[in-house]
Parts: structure tokens; C-alpha cells; sequence
């Protein structure tokens, strides 16, 4: 079956729709509010909240398109089936159906709506460690499906197990779905590069404590993902993403540009064609390279694709000849990308130019320093960050080619010295997921609705609107619409103005409704952000009942102001044009 990725997704959502699952928007790469995590990497990350048990507005069944970005995965970038942009497809039952219907469904999907020979599928399921059973049950409900016994593999923890995200929370076994997708007869050897994981179903059955015991879960959820590019792969029968509509103009279009040939440079131009692809989401995302955060690893994309590059001997600027391509195969879908066609070459250009006028020399120095040592120390790993640009990832690339070694934790302290950028921060952020529903969290998303009113009501202007929000346990992050800076008197007025809120001890009352009723309510909802149909209002009413804050939101909040503490702006600044961003804390 030929398919399109636009082909697909519906085909997937309105199978889970016809299963009493209701559709939820695609969210941003850059997860709101979620301070354990720089991209979304998964279709459950917007959940996280429903997952531990708050009742998710549209029931308990869902499903949807999600788009992900997974940094952890960047080195096998260049094999047949690993990406660091890609979209995901999911269904979940948050306390509803479990295992049974969850296999049934899968098998269904997979089978009779993509019609994909059984005998082409293979299963992976929990073999059973001393924390929790083998998975017999879903090998069971398998083969009762249609799944040969001969092809239902038991793997330990490290493939058939997923979370908890951070350190505790809820996890269990899960079940993989493969395609062969070679030549001839399926290999027994489930680990043959030809059979691909398109699905992954987990069970989560359990809740990792503190203490690191697994207990069984009160809600028993269901989660799901689909990789959509490897689900094309098996339907279209080819062996590879990159053989799919989806990468194949990419390919050419480098080919033309380095007159060199994917054949013989196949790892090159993957990994260009990969790196630059995620590049125009996240820059259509808001995010710019910078040396911090998502800007990091944005900055690392891009510098890395034009390592590659200049390994194929490209001269010539080329990152916006693959984004405008990238751009027109998910023009429908993402209407954004075209709209932000000017900002994503803009971004890509200068990233690649600034680069480019280093990267030559820092080459040389990098040579003249590996000719030397078997071991780059942390002094020089900095200086080939700070003074040509190397991010230390690349260092460490580099010298790996070369099998020498770089003193990470020296270029830590290097680094710290400097103040420049924390890259342990960064780090620790890649992988987890849950967010963290800590109690300052909670006083300091109450906090941001509070500096929300109170910037329409000290700078009298009802035309702003939130434009960003980011809330770690130190501090809160608002971004808004505004033309210039703000006067110290302002701030203080702005302060003022929510500390008087604060001493009021005023109430917050949570109420769920669909979003054509929460908009006509005038409350608030940010700027370009995507809502499913059915929503919770946080109101924030003074002693009158009058509300004095309303917006869209998921929560969770304070139930009162008086648990806020003082509320104190750390910094004002400019963080695009037009737009303006305060940090503050609670003290
Ligand atoms: N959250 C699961 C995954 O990422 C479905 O594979």
C-alpha cells in the first residue's frame, strides 16, 4: 500500500475515533510548563497530569498525532530507522481499557486497517525481572489474535519496559510491534536490522517510589506510539526512512549540492538530511540557536549538519535548500512552517554562516591538538567551544573518530568557570518526563495568571497577551506582546499589583466546559496555542465574586492566593521582536 504520512494519521485517528476515543491537538515541541523536560519526545508528555490521575476534560479515552523531538537518539542517526524530529501516533486509555482491547486494537489497526501481513509482524513482551512478572498475559492475548507463538520474543527490562520518566512515578512492561521489512523469509533473530519497531503499547501497571519499589498502580493507563515515517517504511515497501517520499527530495537535493553520492556517503547525508529537518520545526517553534536550553541543542543540530557537510566537500551555504524542502512536504499539516519560512531561513543562514567562519580553523586546532594527547583536556574542549564555536558533543565526535578521549567533567569546570552556559542543567533535562507537579510549581503557574492580569492592568492595554510560559521550582517565565521596555516604576506597580492579590487571599475555582463556551466567557487563551474541544478555566474572583483572572488552562493552581509568598520580577528583557519576557520568583 502506497501511503502519505496525511493518509495515515487519519486513517489512524479515525479508527481510534470509531473506538470512542476523542482527538486531542498536536502540542508544541517546546512543552509548556513541564520544567523536567527541553522537547516533547513522546505523545504522552501533554498527558502527564491525566496519567497520575486528574481526569483528563474530553474522558478516558484519547488519541492523536504528536510531533516529538528525541536528543537521546542523535548518535544512531545515520542507521535505517532512527530520527530526532518525527511524529508519533497514540491512543490511550487513562483508567479505561487495558491490556485485552489495547492488543485487539493494535492487531486490528495493524492488520485490517493497513492491511499489513500477519506473517510479516513480530511482538516483543516483558520477560520478568525481580520487580515485576513476565508479561504471559500480553503474549497470550497475541497469539489469540493471530501472532504465531514462534514469533512473540520475552526481552529484559531494557527493551520492554518504559519509565518511570523521572525517578518515580507510574511505569510498566510494554509490548513492541515489529514489520519485516527485508527480503525472502522473516529472520528468527528478532534483532535482524530488517525488522523494524513501528508500535510500542504500554501497560502502566505499576508505580516506581522513592524507596525504588514497584507498586501496583491505582489507575492502570494505557500509551501508545506509533512512529509514523517507520510505519510509511513498512507500507511502502522499502527498507529505510530515507527511501520513503517523506526524505527522498532531501537526498537528491544534497546530492545535487555536494555532486557526491548517497551510495557511497549514506551516514553523511542522513544525518544532514535528519539534523536540518528538525532544525525547521523547532525555529518554527520560537526557539533560536543560542548556548542554553533548547537553543543548545538546536545549535548543535545545525552545527553538526554542516560538519557533515563540509565532510562532503559543500562550500556554499546550503541549510535553506533542504528547510524550503522540509517546508513544502509539511505544508498542509503545519501551516506554521510556511508562515515562518522567512524566520527559519533568517535562523538557519546566519547560524550556518557564524559557523562556517570558525569552523575551518577550529578543524586545524582540533587536529594540532589530538596529534598530541590521548586525552583533550577540559581546558582545551573549552576552547574549542569558546572560541570556535565546537559544541563539546562535536569535541567528543571528533575525537571518537580519532579514539581519543575528552575530559568531559574538566570542560564542566571549565565551563562553570565562565559562567557561559550550564550543560549539566541542559543534560538532566533531556531524558525525564514527568512534570514536575511540585507545590512551588503549582504557587508559581497561579503566579503567572496573576502577572498576566496584571500587566494589562498597570500598562493599560488589554491588547496583551501571553506569548510563552515556562515554570521551573526556582522561578516563572512570561513571555508577552509589548513594544518597549518596561520603566522601574512599572515593575513596581506590576509587583505591587499582585502582592496586593496575594494579600487579599483571594479564592481559585477550576471549572470544565468546551472551548466555544470558555472563549465566549472571555477567558483567556494564548496566543496561537492549540486547545482541544473540551477545556478547564481557571477564574482567580476577588471578594465580590468578580473574576479578576480567567484563562484556559490545564493546571494544576493554588486553590488560594495566600499560599503564594511574595511575588518578586527578577529580570525584564526583550526575547523577540515585539515581544518582552519577565522572570520572576516567589520568595
Ligand atoms: N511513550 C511510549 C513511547 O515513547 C509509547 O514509546
Amino acid at each position: 500500500m502506497k501511503i502519505t504520512r496525511e493518509e495515515l494519521i487519519k486513517k489512524y485517528i479515525n479508527f481510534f475515533k470509531n473506538h470512542n476515543h476523542q482527538e486531542i491537538p498536536n502540542a508544541s515541541l517546546i512543552p509548556q510548563n513541564d520544567p523536567t523536560v527541553l522537547f516533547t519526545t513522546a505523545g504522552m508528555h501533554p498527558l502527564v497530569p491525566y496519567l497520575l490521575g486528574q481526569p483528563h476534560p474530553l474522558g478516558k479515552r484519547l488519541v492523536n498525532v504528536q510531533q516529538c523531538l528525541r536528543t537521546g537518539d542523535i548518535n544512531e542517526v545515520g542507521d535505517n530507522v532512527h530520527l530526532t524530529f518525527f511524529e508519533m501516533l497514540g491512543n490511550w486509555s487513562l483508567g479505561d481499557y487495558f491490556k485485552k482491547e489495547a492488543i485487539e486494537l493494535s492487531y486490528e489497526f495493524l492488520t485490517k486497517i493497513l492491511k499489513l501481513s500477519p506473517k510479516k509482524l513480530a511482538i516483543t513482551c516483558f520477560k520478568g525481572d525481580k520487580n515485576a512478572p513476565k508479561d504471559t498475559e500480553a503474549a497470550n492475548l497475541w497469539e489469540k489474535a493471530g501472532i504465531s507463538k514462534s514469533r512473540i520474543f520475552f526481552l529484559d527490562k531494557t527493551e520492554n519496559w518504559w519509565g518511570p520518566a523521572g525517578n518515580t512515578g507510574p511505569c510498566g512492561p510494554d509490548t513492541e510491534m515489529f514489520y519485516w521489512v527485508g527480503k525472502g523469509k522473516p529472520s528468527k533473530d528478532i534483532n535482524h536490522s530488517s525488522w523494524i519497531e513501528i508500535w510500542n503499547d504500554v501497560f502502566m501497571q505499576y508505580v516506581k517510589d522513592e524507596k525504588g519499589r514497584y507498586k501496583s498502580a491505582k489507575q492502570k493507563n494505557v500509551d501508545t506510539g506509533m512512529g509514523v515515517e517507520r510505519t510509511i517504511v513498512a507500507l511502502s515497501g522499502v527498507k529505510t526512512i530515507y527511501d520513503t517520499y517523506l526524505f527522498k527530495p532531501i537526498i537528491k537535493e544534497i546530492e545535487k549540492i555536494s555532486k557526491k553520492s548517497y551510495q557511497k556517503n549514506t551516514r553523511e547525508f542522513r544525518i544532514i538530511a535528519d539534523h536540518i529537518r528538525s532544525a525547521v520545526f523547532i525555529i518554527s517553534d520560537g526557539v533560536r540557536p543560542s548556548n542554553l536550553g533548547q537553543g543548545y541543542v538546536l545549535r548543535r543540530l545545525i552545527r553538526r549538519a554542516v560538519r557533515y557537510a563540509k565532510l562532503l566537500g559543500i562550500k556554499k551555504p546550503f541549510t535553506d535548500r533542504i528547510a524550503e524542502i522540509v517546508i513544502e512536504t509539511y505544508r498542509k499539516s503545519y501551516t506554521e512552517l510556511s508562515k515562518n519560512k522567512d524566520i527559519i531561513f533568517t535562523a538557519l543562514r546566519n547560524e550556518e554562516s557564524r559557523f562556517n567562519q570558525t569552523l575551518e580553523k577550529g578543524l586545524k586546532e582540533f587536529k594540532k591538538i589530538s596529534s598530541k594527547t590521548k586525552k583533550i583536556s577540559g581546558k582545551q574542549a573549552f576552547l574549542l567551544y569558546q572560541s570556535y564555536g565546537f559544541p563539546v558533543e562535536m569535541t567528543t565526535e571528533l575525537a571518537k573518530e580519532k579514539g581519543i578521549k575528552v575530559d568531559l567533567k574538566g570542560f564542566e569546570k571549565e565551563n562553570k568557570k565562565h559562567q557561559c552556559l550550564s550543560r549539566e542543567a541542559t543534560q538532566g533535562t533531556f531524558k525525564s518526563g514527568l512534570a514536575d507537579n511540585s507545590n512551588m510549581t503549582k504557587k508559581l503557574h497561579t503566579a503567572t495568571h496573576l502577572l498576566n492580569a496584571a500587566l494589562k492592568a498597570v500598562l493599560k492595554d488589554k491588547k496583551i497577551k501571553q506569548r510563552g510560559s515556562n515554570i521551573t521550582s526556582e522561578r516563572l517565565r512570561f513571555d508577552f506582546n509589548f513594544p518597549r521596555k518596561l520603566t522601574d516604576e512599572e515593575k513596581r506597580k506590576i509587583e505591587d499589583w499582585v502582592n496586593d492579590k496575594i494579600k487579599r487571599k483571594l479564592k481559585i475555582i477550576k471549572e470544565e466546559m468546551p472551548l466555544n463556551q470558555a472563549l465566549k466567557s472571555k477567558a483567556e487563551a494564548e496566543f496561537g496555542a492549540k486547545y482541544p474541544s473540551k477545556v478547564f478555566v481557571y477564574t482567580i474572583l476577588d471578594e465580590k465574586g468578580k473574576p479578576i483572572s480567567k484563562e484556559i488552562c490545564t493546571g494544576p493552581h493554588a486553590s488560594n492566593t495566600s499560599e503564594l509568598g511574595k511575588f518578586k520580577i527578577k529580570k525584564e528583557q526583550s526575547s523577540a521582536a515585539g515581544i518582552r519576557r519577565i522572570k520572576a520568583v516567589l520568595e
